[in-house]
């Protein structure tokens, strides 16, 4: 339980406030690149700025004020040229550090003006890594942002997801150590969904948190899980500050406002022998829904049941009624932890897991499990087999709505050219099925 005031202390993520300043100290991913395949402009909303995100000509990315400086018309409707972006109003164009580099008609009228000079905006480094797209809102000099060893990984198909969710980041955040949610929310949830009254799935008798450089692991054992069993041994990682990641997939809780939070998933599904090589850069981007065509919240599918479970606990859960119990210690360790960075950063420190060194930066280490699963490839008759491959030809379990091209390219990406009557097939049954 928390006092209101610490409550706000750990929800508000404006700049200015405690926390709001402590996640500006972090790298955060913003959107997909394969997002910039379809258009050159987004409008976006972070940590309570409102921002233009582009890709120029040239490739650039920028992320500036969503306000021109010239009369405020909002830049996501502007177009981009070579360099920057430009105003669909007058035409003034800012580039990706913000300046004002154009102004078509002050420059024909007054070429010696010095107009240009006091408009810059405001403009914040992005660099995009393994499909992703980072972004660094905080003071200078900027950290190194983290190249984490799955994103070395080769072979797969890689996948960025993202999920407007209509609630705070950090209830979203403390899922990332919560293990025994996954009994309950995954696991039984589904089964009842299903229509049976069981048999439950093995109960969680033991659980175990740890914190480490980049954050904390939380480790886990159900009934007829051995102690050997890579749940126990190496567990799951909540990283720091809003991060959480599974072998094959990384979760961020990226704050839009104090109610508002961008989920933004990558997934690296590992491909058959037979498909390679996959080049390492192509990704997919695409939005999940979280509500059916009857404004009906989406409870099928993993993610889209965590989703339900944070947005229940109000647009920002009021910490004051709850009552933790020994499965929450990994909760507990979060906040404590937070609190603390909170303070050091105001005084000054380093927040922990902020990597200043480009050599360490290139492949930081988590702890992985099964990660066999990921980086060997098995032949595609036991992969088609596996449990853990296997059902994924046929239906993506961790968010809804899947648009058919992603399926379709993973389908041939995993049978190869030669199972088109297969692939076919697959189509058929996800029709009936209603996908
Ligand atoms: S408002 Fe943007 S150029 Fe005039
Ligand atoms: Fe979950």
């Amino acid at each position: 339980m928390l006092s209101e005031a610490r409550n706000k202390t750990l929800t508000q993520v404006g700049a200015g406030t405690p926390m709001g300043d402590y996640l500006r100290r972090f790298w955060h991913p913003i959107a997909g690149a394969a997002e910039f395949d379809e258009k050159s402009v987004k409008a976006i909303r972070l940590m309570g700025e409102d921002l233009t995100l582009y890709k120029d000509l040239s490739g650039t990315y920028g992320l500036v004020d969503r306000h021109c400086p010239h009369r405020r018309a909002d830049l996501s409707f502007g177009y981009v040229e070579d360099v920057g972006i430009r105003c669909n109003y007058h035409g003034w164009r800012m580039d990706e550090t913000g300046a004002c580099v154009e102004q078509p008609f002050e420059e024909t009228y007054n070429p010696k003006g010095k107009l240009k000079d006091r408009c810059a905006i405001t403009a914040y480094p992005v660099r995009e890594v393994a499909g992703l797209l980072f972004a660094y809102m905080g003071p200078a000099p900027v950290p190194q942002l983290p190249i984490w060893e799955p994103f070395t990984w080769a072979h797969g198909f890689i996948e960025v997801i993202t999920a407007d969710v209509p609630c705070n980041w950090f209830q979203c955040q403390e899922n990332s150590c919560d293990p025994v949610h996954f009994e309950w929310m995954h696991d039984n949830w589904s089964v009842r969904q299903n229509g049976e009254l069981g048999p439950y799935a093995p109960k969680h008798f033991q659980v175990a948190f740890d914190e480490f450089e980049y954050g904390f692991t939380y480790r886990r054992r159900r009934e007829g899980q051995e102690e050997t069993d890579p749940m126990w041994t190496t567990g799951r990682v909540a990283l720091w500050p809003n991060g959480f990641y599974l072998g094959g997939h990384f979760e961020w809780r990226v704050p839009v406002d104090d109610e508002n939070t961008l989920s933004v998933a990558w997934f690296f599904t590992r491909l058959p022998i037979e498909s390679e090589p996959i080049a390492p850069q192509k990704s997919f981007w695409w939005q999940a829904p979280i509500k059916d065509a009857h404004g009906q919240w989406i409870a099928s599918h993993v993610m889209n049941q965590d989703i339900v479970a944070w947005v229940g606990q109000g647009r920002i859960a009021d910490r004051s009624k709850e009552n933790l119990g020994a499965s929450d210690r990994g909760i507990a360790m979060i906040r404590n932890r937070f609190f603390e960075e909170i303070e050091a950063v105001a005084s000054g420190a380093e927040a922990k897991g902020v990597i200043r060194d480009e050599q360490t930066a290139q492949c930081p280490k988590l702890p992985i499990a099964t990660v066999e699963l990921f980086r060997d490839g098995l032949p595609r008759r036991d992969y088609l087999a596996s449990k853990w491959f296997g059902p994924r030809i046929h239906d993506f379990r961790w968010h809804a709505g899947q648009p058919e091209h992603v399926r379709d390219a993973f389908r041939r990406a995993v049978l190869g050219e030669e199972y088109e009557g297969l692939i076919e097939a697959l189509k058929a049954a996800d029709k009936a099925r209603g996908d």
